[in-house]
């Protein structure tokens, strides 16, 4: 395994837009929770993205930011990107990570239905979301609240909200921004016939429900740089719906998947939470959802879900299934996985204890000093 895992293709450079990428590692985005009150992010945080670059990811995209104030905001402690203040701190997390010579996007993301902050959260429609708030992210907690649909002005709020903050990421020194429409949060909200009931122009026909994003990466791509990556991370589980899958299939995924490369997207995250690539990143008809999406559209696509596994990465990737590999929790305990596996060294085992202290950056310290498993190579 040793010498394979020397040899493996995620080690191997790839590209994607005009951004020339080390290797096919890519930190998955993950709210840790630890900006101050009103969303700036901290020099604890800069230090953290950091660490992902010094361990040789050839991509890091960062943590969900709220484009739109609290109506936005899932959680307490998460990162905005609606003030000087934020752009500031997320401009000092951007130098940090290039400075070791890392790439970093920032994603965007709309809470919508989900909002634990909101007093009254907005959606497409007035529906409640399934399932129970985060209990790990704070302030409001048990059922989410029936939201209030969004008039048709206030869709243009959030199409310019979300524009406005990838203006400020460019300033702040970004390499691009990921468009959130994924995990059930308001974009994906948007996309899911059960949680969106609206007429034209942002309802009915699958064309219509993708139609907001499309727009935004759309407008983001007019007003960036040629070289400001723009991605979309797409979805078909829920953190609300865990198992929930795209109804029409591969019909439907064509349609997704052509629509976001005409609005500009240089490149596709497919998400797998909770029950992995395998079991997410297939529709209900066994299509392959990661090769499809290259098929129809060239463009590079991001995998994820526990392609921590050198094997099943390796699979991933010289099958042609997908060109890039977004690792979550494992990246938590290996923020050196690429050094590890160019050494022949496997990943450190991820364990939920991790999260004993919370979730926060600050949580993870404590128990990384409790344990010292970084310090170790077991
Ligand atoms: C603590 C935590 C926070 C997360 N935050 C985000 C987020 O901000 N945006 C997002 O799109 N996904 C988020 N995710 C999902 C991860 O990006 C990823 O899809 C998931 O962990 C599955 O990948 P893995 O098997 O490599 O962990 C989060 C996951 C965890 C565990």
């Amino acid at each position: 395994m040793t010498s394979d895992m020397q040899n493996h293709p995620a080690l191997a450079p790839g590209q994607i837009g005009r951004l020339h990428l080390e290797n096919r590692y890519v930190l998955a985005p993950m709210s840790r929770a630890s900006a101050t009150e009103d969303g700036v992010p901290t020099l604890e945080m800069a230090e953290y993205y950091a660490r992902f670059a010094q361990g040789g990811f050839g991509l890091l995209i960062a943590e969900g930011a709220y484009p739109q104030g609290t109506l936005s905001q899932s959680y307490a402690n998460q990162p905005g990107l609606c003030t000087d203040a934020h752009q500031n701190g997320w401009a000092d997390i951007a130098s940090a990570v290039h400075k070791e010579g890392g790439k970093i996007v920032l994603q965007l993301i709309h809470a919508g239905a989900v909002s634990q902050v909101a007093d009254q959260p907005k959606a497409p429609s007035a529906i409640q979301p399934q399932g129970q708030m985060l209990q790990m992210y704070g302030y409001k907690q048990g059922p989410y609240a029936v939201p209030e649909p969004f008039s048709e002005a206030e869709v243009l709020d959030v199409k310019a909200g979300f524009v406005q903050a990838a203006i400020r990421a460019q300033k702040a020194g970004m390499d691009g921004v990921e468009v959130h429409c994924a995990n059930g949060y308001l974009l994906d909200q948007f996309l899911t016939p059960e949680m969106n009931t609206r007429a034209a122009p942002y309802g009915g026909s699958v064309e219509n429900r993708i139609r907001l994003t499309c727009e935004i990466i759309a407008e983001i791509r007019e007003v960036c740089a040629a070289d400001f990556l723009v991605g979309v991370r797409l979805s078909q589980a829920k953190a609300t719906q865990p198992d929930y899958f795209w109804q029409g299939g591969a019909k439907d995924a064509k349609i997704i998947f052509k629509a976001v490369k005409s609005a500009g997207a240089d490149y596709i995250h497919i998400a797998s939470e909770i029950k992995g690539y395998e079991y997410h990143c297939t529709s209900t008809d066994g299509t392959k959802l990661t090769s499809f999406a290259r098929d129809v559209t060239g463009l590079p696509v991001i995998a994820n879900g526990g392609l921590n596994e050198p094997e099943l990465a390796a699979k991933v990737l010289s099958e042609n299934e997908a060109d890039f590999l977004a690792i979550g929790k494992s990246a938590m305990v290996n923020p050196d996985l690429p050094s590890r596996i160019a050494s022949g060294l496997m990943p450190r085992a991820f364990t939920f204890d991790v999260f004993s202290k919370g979730v926060s950056i600050m949580g993870q310290r404590e128990w990384e000093e409790q344990t010292r498993l970084l310090s170790t190579e077991a």
